[in-house]
């Protein structure tokens, strides 16, 4: 899979994954602000943004391998920090328990470990279905928009939403269907966070409604060696709403990583 990706700046190579149902315009602050230390890789998942848009379910492990193929056509051969937001979260964990080789340190923002429950999966199969029938991304977009973003987001700075909001519109419909196929059948990763051997960064919006704190936490103690930052004023797009925070806590985590090397 031909990944369109954004490619930004010198340096140890930082890849990260973008959430659903939206592309690597989430990143724009961490291009720029990380962008001058570090190499910054931020993919279009296939089904989303530019990148190609194929048939059928998008498993996660299809997605990681995506990634990896990426890395390889860049030929970058040597480990790198995988950080991913929500769907690229579980992506991460995918790439990390299957390409550890590939990993020197993870950054899992807004994001779990656990499947789905049988609920969770029935509610994405109900979405997956009007998407199909309306032949559109709108009845995700209606469900999505006021639980991505805090209240103070979605409130006071529509020059941050309305990106977003247009990102989640221009996505076509199959991309949204095979994620959300994708993410219903994920398997439960929690046996691997004891296994992680890497520095990771769990970091969460303090007003995160879909992965709270309290997600973000248990992830944190499961990890042997993890810290948590929690984001204030912010929700479930912690490292878009506020960019300030995010890439302070990042930069603190891969200067850590730096020195412990
Ligand atoms: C995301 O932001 O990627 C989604 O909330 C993930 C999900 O639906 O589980």
């Amino acid at each position: 899979m031909d990944l369109a990706f954004a490619d930004e700046g010198p340096g140890p190579v930082v890849i990260l994954l973008h959430g659903f149902p939206l592309s690597k315009a989430m990143w724009d602050e961490q291009l720029k602000g990380l962008g001058n230390v570090y190499r910054v890789i931020a993919p279009d998942l296939r089904g989303f943004g530019e990148s190609p848009v194929p048939e059928g379910t998008y498993t996660m492990d299809a997605m990681a391998d995506d990634v990896v193929e990426l890395l390889e056509t860049l030929e970058i051969a040597g480990p790198v920090v995988v950080g991913g937001l929500s769907m690229g979260g579980y992506v991460a964990l995918s790439l990390a328990a299957r390409y550890p080789t590939r990993v020197k340190g993870l950054i899992l923002m807004d994001t779990r470990a656990g499947a789905d429950t049988p609920e969770a999966a029935q509610g994405r199969e109900a979405t997956a279905k009007s998407v199909i029938a309306a032949n559109s991304s709108t009845p995700v977009v209606e469900a999505m928009l006021p639980k991505l973003f805090s209240k103070l987001t979605l409130e006071t700075r529509p020059e941050r939403v309305e990106p977003m909001l247009s990102v989640m519109q221009g996505t076509a419909p199959q991309g949204i269907v095979g994620a959300l196929r994708g993410m219903a059948i994920r398997p439960d990763r929690r046996a691997d966070l004891p296994k992680i051997a890497v520095p990771t960064l769990v970091m969460v919006g303090e007003d995160d409604i879909l992965t709270p704190p309290a997600e973000a936490q248990a992830m944190a103690q499961a990890i042997p060696n993890a810290r948590l930052e929690v984001i204030p004023k912010a929700g479930h797009v912690a490292p878009y709403e506020n960019h300030a925070a995010a890439n302070a806590a990042i930069l603190r985590f891969l200067k850590s990583l730096e020195q412990s090397h």
